[in-house]
């Protein structure tokens, strides 16, 4: 029978006490890790969220004592009351180990079944049972901690914030759709059938509009929603950091930004990021290292060949070099000692990248490679000095269109260095990519497309471009990169009305369209806009790296699986005709 506190109350946590807490009479409370009867001793490991506690029954223990001791199994909830005293053989790998308590009264609060899993630190369980007993997995240590970094990662972005005069403004969660590019989520209205809500992707137009009110410095932790495809850094309901700013440029919000990060670095995990982050233009990042977000932890840079390429009679080469391409490299160091089939594994990878094949060269004093007979010893010796290559080197080609080749490349060097070990993996690199294009061309729909959103600012000096070679105009935009992942970005905004007209029209919205879409912000236009900007974090990226998490998930207490459900609580699930029937809506 499960019994009440009545009387008790807790004192101390479990992992609280210290040396100096030796002969304190204590009341402690927490799940029973493991019971061990030897007989005349029983010990019993208490655990709650900050640690855990050995309690000991011993022969002078009264029978009650002993005897409910004797009846504790895993998982059941206790209330202990008892004196610390110190371990007569201490335990050098727990934080209490040096401590127990002598228990002079046990009350079980809450018998339990069995676990599923065994709830220990980094047990190795399949993670579909994990979250289908999410409640259990994040009773293990090591979840706990990364839920209690989670919230102080979300508690310094306040305080930080806060401390230099930002505002948090809730923003609504039932609206309109934003544009951020991917597919809504839409609930219907039960008032207004045949109408639906969409959740937001961003707070990104309620937050301009909160410029325009004049609340300056806007910061939110905000819940957003995205039905795009999963993966270990995506979840279709998450979190941002999300803040804007009145009267700033680029630089401003990068700096108070990068203030923030250097801020939670040190608070959460003494970790100094040395300021100010360095700065890549988004053209540099493609052409060093084949994507808009590097991982700067490792080298590998890609190097363009296509000179050297074009005298070399290789038909990919050609071809590529033909349709505006070009032929590129990059020099894995001590890789001539691949194996051919580590080589050719390799070559499948770059497939997934719409890479057509993977030739390769080792550098030596015998070359092999795919394509040696193909190249001159005097090319060979320009491509090793372009590639930077030293005698048990390996370089990887890759020639097609520009696209593919930085895909192709850039997936492949994160590749090398994720299979073969070659970077520091608890080293923090920062980068601020800068310079984005603003517009895409969206091949599908045959049309310009905003990389970020619509209402990103072209850069000054570009503005001229709009008319005659859009696709080279550059954004007021930035992204901030950890380790090959993006954290956050942001931009400056379009706050004049012509401009965004303009904007509009190339992205192939009718003024009607606009206006159905944004019709409120672009009225609110018409009323005196400060000039704005911001950005988002993923707070959920955030707690992932900062936590050393290999995937989202290990940050959110109740995530979402791949094909967006959740394997607890079984939702998205099936409701009842009547609920249907009060929306006006029918059943497939
Ligand atoms: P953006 O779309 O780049 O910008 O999002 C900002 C940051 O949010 C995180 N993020 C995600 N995290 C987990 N799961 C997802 N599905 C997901 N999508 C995005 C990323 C990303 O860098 N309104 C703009 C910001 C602005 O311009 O101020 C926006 O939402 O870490």
């Amino acid at each position: 029978m499960a019994e009440t506190m009545f009387g008790l109350k807790r004192s101390m946590m479990c992992g609280e006490p210290v040396m100096n807490d030796v002969g304190r009479e204590v009341v402690m409370t927490g799940w029973c890790r493991k019971q061990r009867n030897l007989g005349g001793l029983i010990f019993i490991n208490l655990r709650d969220r900050s640690g855990e506690m050995q309690i000991v029954v011993d022969e002078d223990s009264s029978d009650e004592v002993r005897s409910k001791a004797g009846s504790v199994r895993s998982e059941y909830v206790l209330a202990v009351k008892g004196k610390i005293r110190e371990r007569s053989s201490p335990n050098p790998n727990m934080p209490t180990g040096f401590i127990e308590v002598l228990a002079e009264e046990i009350r079980i609060l809450s018998e339990a079944e069995t676990p599923p899993f065994y709830i220990e630190e980094n047990v190795d369980t399949n993670e579909s049972l994990r979250l289908k007993y999410r409640y259990l997995d994040l009773r293990r240590p090591d979840m706990q901690q990364k839920m209690i970094a989670r919230h102080r990662i979300a508690k310094c972005a306040r305080d930080y914030f806060d401390s230099i005069g930002f505002l948090e403004i809730e923003t609504p969660v039932l609206t309109k759709s934003t544009p951020e590019g991917a597919r809504d989520y839409l609930v219907p209205s039960r008032v207004q059938p045949g109408k639906y809500y969409a959740l937001p992707q961003s707070p990104q137009l309620f937050k301009q509009l909160l410029m325009l009110s004049g609340y300056d410095k806007y910061m939110q932790i905000a819940r957003c929603f995205r039905d795009e495809d999963l993966r270990a850094d995506r979840q279709p309901e998450f979190t941002q950091i999300d803040l804007e700013m009145s009267f700033v440029d680029a630089d401003d919000v990068m700096e108070v930004n990068e203030g923030f990060i250097a801020k939670v670095f040190k608070d959460v995990l003494d970790v100094d990021v040395p300021l100010p982050v360095e700065r890549l233009e988004y053209k540099d990042a493609m052409e060093r290292f084949g994507s808009d977000k590097p991982d700067m932890r490792f080298g590998m840079e890609l190097k363009d060949i296509s000179d050297i390429a074009s005298d070399i009679d290789f038909a990919p080469f050609r071809v590529a070099l033909e349709c505006g391409g070009s032929v590129r490299c990059i020099n894995m160091p001590g890789g001539a000692a691949l194996s051919r089939k580590e080589i050719d594994s390799l070559a499948e990878h770059v497939k997934t990248y719409r890479a057509k094949g993977l030739p390769w060269i080792t550098c030596g004093d015998e070359p092999r490679g795919s394509i040696l007979k193909f190249v001159s010893r005097e090319d060979l010796d320009r491509i090793y000095d372009r590639a930077g290559s030293k005698s048990g080197d390996m370089i990887f080609i890759a020639s097609d269109i520009n696209d593919v080749v930085f895909d192709a490349l850039g997936h492949l060097r994160t590749e090398l260095a994720e299979r073969f070990d070659l970077y520091e993996r608890d080293e923090y690199r920062f980068v601020w990519v800068t310079h984005f294009p603003l517009l895409e061309y969206d091949e599908e729909e045959k049309r310009y497309a905003a990389k970020h959103h619509p209402f990103t600012s072209p850069m000054d000096e570009d503005i001229g471009l709009l008319g005659s070679d859009p696709l080279k105009v550059r954004a007021k935009a930035y992204d901030l990169v950890l380790n090959g992942c993006e954290l956050g970005g942001g931009s400056i905004r379009i706050h004049d009305q012509s401009l965004q007209k303009k904007m509009f029209a190339l992205l192939g919205f009718t003024e009607e369209q606009a206006f159905e879409r944004f019709g409120f912000l672009l009225n609110a236009f018409r009323y005196g806009v400060p000039p704005h900007g911001g950005l988002a974090f993923g707070l959920d990226r955030l707690a992932m790296l900062m936590t050393g998490s290999s995937s989202i998930r290990d940050v959110i207490a109740f995530p979402k699986v791949q094909n967006a459900s959740c394997l607890m609580s079984d939702a998205p699930g099936i409701v009842d005709q009547v609920q249907l029937d009060e929306l006006k809506l029918r059943n497939t």
